[in-house]
C-alpha cells in the first residue's frame, strides 16, 4: 500500500516547530521526575512534611513499607495531574477555538509562574499552588503540542517525530534525577529550591517566547476562514509552492470535520467502537504497568528499602538513563518490528521483572516490613528494576503514550479521541501517584504481584485485540479493522467502500 506523498522537504521552519515540541517534552518528563528526589531530601521533608521526616528517623527497625505513607506527601505528587487532567478540557477549547499555539503560549506562562512559585515556597500550601500550576501548564501542552507537531509534520516524519516527544520527556527526567542527584550535595539544605525552579524556567521561557513567533498551523488557520494566510504557511513550512494538492485535501478534510459538529457524540457511535476501546484502555493499561511507581517515587522506594541518601539518589539516575537508552531501541526498531512485538515482547519483560522483585522484597522484608537489605541484594534489585523500566521504555512508553494513540484515529474524530486519551492518562496517573504509598503500606511486596496482574492482563490485551498499524498510512487504517477477527464485527463495509485487492494488501 503507498502513503500518498506531498512535494516538500523538511525546511528550518518545521525544524524549528520541533525544538519548541522538545523543550515542552523536557519540562513534562522534568516535572515527573523532579518531586521523587526532593521527597526524599531530609531539609524539604523537615520543612514542609515534619511528620514524615520524624517518622522516618524513628523508623529505622519498624515496618519500612508505611515510612512515607502521608497523604499531604503524595497530594505534593499527585496534585500536578489533577490539575493537568482538568487542564485539558479546556485547553482542547481552546486549541479548536483560537489555534494550536495560544494553547502552547498559556501552557508556557503556566510553568513560567509555577515553578519559581514552587522555588520560592515558604509553606506547603504555596508549594502545592506551583504544583497545581505546573500541571495546567502540562494539561495544555500534552493537548496543543501533539496536534501541533502532526499537523506541521510532512507526513512521512510524523511517526518519528512522535516518538521523539516521548524521547524528550525521557531525558526530562533524566535531566531531573541528575540535579536532584548533584543538588541534594549543598550542605546548607535550600538545593530542593534549585531543583523545583532551576531547568523548568529555561525550557518554560522557550515556549512562552518560542509560541508567539510560531504561526498557527495551516489546518487550524483553514478552521478559521484564513485560507490564504494558510497557504502561504504551507508554502513557507514545506519550502515549495507546489502545495495545491495538499491544501486541496486539507481544506477537503477540514470541510469534512466540520460536518462532525458532534465529535464527542460521534465517536460514541458503534462503528467507532474500536477507537473508542483503545483511547480509554491503552492510556489505562500504560499508567497501570506501575512505570510511574518508579519514575515519581524511586527515590522514596529505595529509601524504603533501606538505602542512603546518596544511594538512593544514585539508582534514580540509573534508572533514568536507561529509560532513556531504550526508547532509542524503539526508534529504531517500531517500523520495522511492528507495534505489536514490541508490545508484546516488553509486556513479559515486565511481568518476570514485576515477579521477580515482588518475590524479592518479600524474602527480605516479608508482611511485617521489618529487616534489612544487603548491599549486593540490593544491587539485584536495582538491576531487575533497570530490565523492567527498559521494556516499559521500548514498548509501552513511546507506543502507549503518543503514537498508537495517535495513528488510529480518523480525522472526524481524532481530537475526540485525543482529548479521551489524554484525560484518561492524566487521571490514572494521578491515581498511581495518590495511592502507591499508602498502597505499599497495606499491600506491602504484593504491590509488585498487583502491578503484575495488570501487565498480563494488558499482554493478553494487545495479543487478542490490537491489530498491527505498522507502514499501514493513516488514512488506510480502517483496512487493518476490517481484517481483525474481533473488530470487523463492529467496522463493517456499510461504513467505507474498500476494494479487495486493498484488503488483500494487509
Ligand atoms: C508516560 C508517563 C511516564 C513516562 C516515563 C510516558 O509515556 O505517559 O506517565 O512517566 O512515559 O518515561
Amino acid at each position: 500500500m503507498e502513503s500518498k506523498e506531498y512535494p516538500g522537504k523538511l525546511t528550518p521552519f518545521v525544524g524549528l516547530t520541533c525544538l519548541v515540541a522538545a523543550t515542552s517534552g523536557l519540562i513534562v518528563g522534568y516535572d515527573i521526575g523532579i518531586s521523587g528526589g526532593v521527597t526524599s531530601m531530609d531539609p524539604f521533608l523537615k520543612k514542609f512534611f515534619p511528620s514524615v521526616y520524624r517518622k522516618e528517623k524513628q523508623n529505622q527497625n519498624s515496618n519500612q513499607y508505611c515510612t512515607f505513607d502521608s497523604q499531604i506527601l503524595t497530594t505534593f505528587t499527585s496534585s500536578l495531574y489533577l490539575a493537568a487532567l482538568v487542564a485539558s478540557f479546556f485547553a482542547s477549547s481552546v486549541t479548536r477555538l483560537f489555534g494550536r499555539k495560544w494553547s502552547m503560549f498559556a501552557g508556557g506562562v503556566s510553568f513560567l509562574v509555577g515553578a519559581p512559585l514552587n522555588g520560592a515556597a515558604q509553606d506547603v500550601f504555596m508549594l502545592i499552588f506551583g504544583r497545581i500550576l505546573l500541571g495546567i501548564g502540562v494539561g495544555f501542552i500534552v493537548q496543543s503540542v501533539p496536534l501541533y507537531l502532526s499537523e506541521m509534520a510532512p507526513a512521512k516524519l510524523r511517526g518519528m517525530l512522535n516518538i521523539t516527544c516521548q524521547l524528550m520527556i525521557t531525558i526530562g527526567i533524566l535531566s531531573a534525577n541528575l540535579i536532584n542527584y548533584g543538588i541534594s550535595k549543598i550542605e546548607a539544605g535550600w538545593g530542593w529550591r534549585l531543583s523545583l525552579a532551576d531547568l523548568a524556567v529555561v525550557p518554560a521561557s522557550v515556549i512562552t517566547i518560542g509560541s508567539l513567533f510560531l504561526p498557527d498551523t495551516p489546518n487550524s488557520l483553514i478552521e478559521h476562514g484564513h485560507d490564504e494566510k494558510a497557504k502561504e504557511i504551507l508554502r513557507k513550512i514545506r519550502g515549495t509552492h507546489e502545495i495545491l494538492e495538499e491544501y486541496s485535501d486539507l481544506v477537503a478534510a477540514g470541510q469534512e470535520s466540520k460536518k462532525t459538529r458532534h465529535p464527542w457524540i460521534n465517536i460514541m457511535k458503534r462503528k467507532y467502537r474500536p477507537h473508542l476501546t483503545m483511547a480509554i484502555l491503552i492510556p489505562f493499561f500504560q499508567q497501570l504497568t506501575g512505570i510511574n511507581v518508579i519514575m515519581f517515587y524511586a527515590p522514596v522506594l529505595f529509601k524504603t528499602l533501606g538505602f542512603g541518601n546518596n544511594t538512593s539518589l544514585m539508582s534514580a539516575v540509573i534508572i533514568g538513563l536507561v529509560n532513556v537508552c531504550a526508547t532509542f531501541v524503539s526508534i529504531g526498531t517500531v517500523d520495522r518490528l511492528g507495534r505489536r512485538p514490541l508490545f508484546l515482547q516488553g509486556g513479559f519483560q515486565m511481568l518476570a521483572c514485576q515477579i521477580i522483585l515482588g518475590t524479592l522484597i518479600a524474602i527480605k522484608f516479608g508482611t511485617t516490613g521489618e529487616g534489612t537489605i544487603p548491599r549486593t541484594y540490593a544491587a539485584f534489585m536495582v538491576l531487575f528494576i533497570c530490565i523492567y523500566v527498559a521494556g516499559f521504555a521500548w514498548s509501552w512508553g513511546p507506543l502507549g503514550g503518543t503514537l498508537v494513540p495517535s495513528e488510529i484515529f480518523p480525522l472526524e474524530i481524532r481530537s475526540a479521541g485525543q482529548s479521551i486519551n489524554v484525560s484518561v492518562n492524566m487521571l490514572f496517573t494521578f491515581v498511581v501517584a495518590q495511592t502507591f504509598l499508602p498502597m505499599l503500606c497495606h499491600f506491602k511486596f504484593g504491590l509488585f504481584y498487583f502491578f503484575a496482574g495488570w501487565v498480563l492482563v494488558m499482554t493478553i490485551f494487545i495479543a487478542l485485540f490490537l491489530p498491527e498499524t505498522k507502514n499501514v498510512p493513516i488514512e488506510k487504517m480502517i483496512l487493518v479493522w476490517k481484517a481483525h477477527w474481533f473488530w470487523n464485527n463492529f467496522v463493517s463495509d456499510k461504513n467505507e467502500h474498500v476494494s479487495t485487492k486493498e484488503m488483500a494488501t494487509i
